[in-house]
């Protein structure tokens, strides 16, 4: 099961055994900018605000939302490709125990690095154009300093085979430009595994690819993950993808996570306003499940200096006077392991 958390106890979040993988409590990230008059007053872009998750040991946690929502954001924070403007982020090493990556430095930052990868959406982000398939895969290997040129070759070998590149021998040489683009997302997801990783950020990984390979490489994703037992951080704005590929779905938007649960559940029986929102923007084949519209008003605008009112307040078709003058709403439990940061569901 894959939870996520407010900043106090959960009180009556589903009991289910729980080893966790990754904690983030309280995280925010702001980005400054300089504004007016000779540019000398600072304005803060509230990119990921006061974010609280968890990701059980080989679960699968969707983040849902619109483009500029914040969910790369949150991504490059987890892998400490960021650091957080405040809050902890905590990964549990299974030798090692709890480690605060905020802190990490030098050797133990190295060391998280075997631990925790990264799918792109674009697999050109993640392999140099001018590496063969070897040595894109053997790269991380190389800066960690683990094996033999043998031992490389074998494992590289190995992790192609295991991500449906077959016979490897086939691939090992060619350069990226001479692989589909399935292919290619096959050999950053090989990449990202090569190390024995329990904790894979995966951000919109089919998202650039065809429709036609789409579906396999998403099943790829998925076997490894209960072959393997990783953990996913899996980003993406398609629901459908999501419900393929996630124990649990996070909304965001604007910087706040606005709802979170079992994927299932919330599909069924969306509570937040934005998310009812999503969801029947999303079309059914079945019309006895169509949902009616929500009409959400006006467009997502960057949380620039945002006011502390509920995030969604100017959009929102729920919304009454007292949301207006109210703080942002706490994300809390709604039963059944559901959390929403809404005054009115
Ligand atoms: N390095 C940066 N400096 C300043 N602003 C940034 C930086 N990185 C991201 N932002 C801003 O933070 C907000 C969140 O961006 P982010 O890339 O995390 O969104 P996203 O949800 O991943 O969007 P998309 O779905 O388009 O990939 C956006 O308004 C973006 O412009
Ligand atoms: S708190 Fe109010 S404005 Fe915010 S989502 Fe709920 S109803 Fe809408
Ligand atoms: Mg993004």
């Amino acid at each position: 099961m894959v939870d996520a958390a407010p900043q106090q106890a959960i009180p009556d979040a589903k009991e289910a055994p729980f080893s966790p993988l990754l904690e983030l409590v309280g995280v925010s990230k702001l980005f400054a900018f300089s504004g007016g008059f000779l540019r000398r007053r600072k304005t803060f872009l509230h990119a990921v605000d006061d974010v609280s998750l968890k990701i059980p040991r080989g679960g699968s946690l969707g983040l849902v939302g619109e483009s500029g929502c914040g969910k790369t954001t949150l991504a490059r924070l987890v892998l400490r490709l960021l650091e957080p403007s405040s809050g902890t982020i905590t990964f549990h090493d299974l030798d090692k125990g709890p480690v605060d990556i905020a802190t990490l430095k030098g050797r133990q930052l190295k060391a998280f690095r075997l631990q925790a990868q990264m799918v792109f959406q674009d697999p050109y982000q993640s392999i140099n154009p001018r590496f063969t398939v070897y040595d894109a895969v053997a790269e991380p290997m190389a800066v960690q300093g683990i094996g033999n040129v043998v031992e490389r070759r074998d494992r590289v070998s190995e992790m192609l085979e295991l991500v449906g590149m077959s016979p490897a021998a086939g691939f090992l040489f060619r350069y990226p430009h001479q692989l589909s683009g399935g292919q290619r997302q096959r050999v950053a997801i090989a990449r990202a595994l090569v190390l024995g990783p329990s904790l894979v950020v995966a951000d919109e990984p089919t998202s650039m690819l065809d429709v036609s390979v789409r579906a396999g490489v998403m099943k790829l994703m998925n076997d490894l993950r209960r072959e393997l037992g990783i953990g996913y951080l899996y980003i993406t704005h398609d629901l459908a993808t999501a419900r393929y590929m996630c124990d649990r779905i996070a909304v965001m938007y604007m910087g706040k996570i606005v709802e979170v649960g079992d994927t299932e559940e919330l599909l069924r029986d969306p509570k937040h306003p934005y998310t009812k929102a999503l969801l029947s923007a999303v079309p059914v084949p079945d019309p006895s499940h169509r949902r009616p519209p929500v009409e959400i008003k006006g467009t997502l605008t960057a949380p620039v200096d945002p006011l502390d009112r509920c995030r969604f307040y100017d959009r929102c078709p729920m919304a009454i006077d007292f949301c207006k003058a109210a703080p942002h709403p706490e994300l809390e439990s709604k039963g059944d392991g559901r959390l929403a940061a809404c005054y009115r569901v």
